[in-house]
């Protein structure tokens, strides 16, 4: 465990550029904290100086990462906070600064809401899938998808997880295998081409992950793999769960074409921890995300409740119900 004191823009960039902050909710809080940082060091005694500078972040934070719309909505935050123009300098640097704080709190606590309604799902004695990491280290505590996996664990369900490595970044290997170790919870990692054969076995009851960004549809954006298991949970007739707050719903997206996938490097797949798997010319395709047609969801666990199909309509209502966060 490592912890980064980062007191710099340009550092907490790179961060998230570099996963070092990764996860939709924990980028979005990364990036509320960032403004707030940036309106912090702010040395001048204008503020309309104060807006541009803070703006100026918002841009730089903004272009990091494009698939987690977490990130830009919590830049939306801040910038209704930047709106009011009317405040001195000191006012709005400490509203600035309140509202990354309050982002960063409440993630906490919509996560703990979202692991009690969907522990519903989990039955005593059930076999869970988890693809990449949608914990604690995802979020600013708790996690979406091991949120309610860590709720059933704490309710005295017996669960056990299997958990998929998750090329190219093995965040699954990495994360959520030692998340599950330092919560006593039961796991087995496997590597993510043994899913299918797991679940032929039986061995599978459930598969159940976070998002990235989910369209007004219901289609969900996840890290690279969850449409392959998403595929194979409908071939086996498996319940097959998204977990994500209603901040990665992005209602102004029709479906999941319309949702950017990040491209990465092509280390990422040539390299696996620094050593080199590949040929020097070999060509290299590496999207980051894929999208997961709502068909193959039986639901998405959100804090104010669980939407089923048809997802446009569920969702919306959900939406419009008054948080109790
Ligand atoms: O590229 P990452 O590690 O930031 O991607 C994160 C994911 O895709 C997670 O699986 C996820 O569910 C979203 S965060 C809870």
């Amino acid at each position: 465990v490592k912890y980064l004191e980062i007191d710099n823009l340009d550092d907490l960039a790179e961060a998230i550029c570099s996963l070092r902050v990764r996860g939709a909710p924990a980028i979005g809080v990364a990036a509320a904290l960032g403004a707030a940082l940036a309106s912090y060091q702010f040395e001048g005694r204008d503020t309309k100086d104060l807006i541009v500078h803070v703006e100026k972040a918002c841009g730089v934070l903004g272009s990091t990462r494009p698939t987690a719309v977490n990130l830009f909505w919590a830049i939306d935050k801040i910038r209704e906070v930047l709106e009011q123009e009317h405040l001195e300098v000191g006012p709005l640097r400490q509203k600035i600064i309140d509202c990354a704080l309050k982002i960063a709190r409440e993630d906490e606590l919509i996560n703990k809401k979202m692991g009690e309604l969907g522990a519903e799902l989990i039955k005593d004695g059930q076999n869970i899938l988890t693809h990449c990491n949608a914990g604690s280290l995802a979020t600013a505590y708790f996690g979406t998808a091991l949120g309610v996996v860590r709720s059933a664990h704490l309710q005295g369900k017996k669960i056990h997880v299997y958990v998929d490595e998750t090329r190219p970044l093995l965040q699954g290997a990495r994360l959520t295998a030692w998340e599950m170790a330092q919560e006593g919870i039961p796991a087995t990692l496997i590597t993510d081409n043994m899913a299918g054969f797991l679940m032929a076995q039986g061995k599978i009851d459930l598969v159940i992950v976070g998002a990235d960004r989910i369209a007004a549809n219901g289609d969900v954006a996840n890290k690279i793999g969850t449409y392959s298991l998403a595929v194979l949970a409908d071939a086996h007739s498996i319940p097959f769960y998204v977990a994500a707050p209603i901040s990665t719903i992005d209602f102004s997206l029709k479906d999941g074409s319309e949702i950017p996938i990040e491209e990465r490097s092509r280390e990422e797949v040539t390299h696996i921890g620094g050593v080199k798997i590949a040929a020097d010319d070999v060509d290299v395709y590496n999207p980051a995300f894929d999208i997961t047609p709502n068909k193959y969801i039986t639901a998405i666990i959100t804090e104010r409740g669980i939407a089923k199909a048809p997802f446009s309509e569920s969702l919306m209502n959900l939406a419009k119900e008054e948080s109790q966060i």
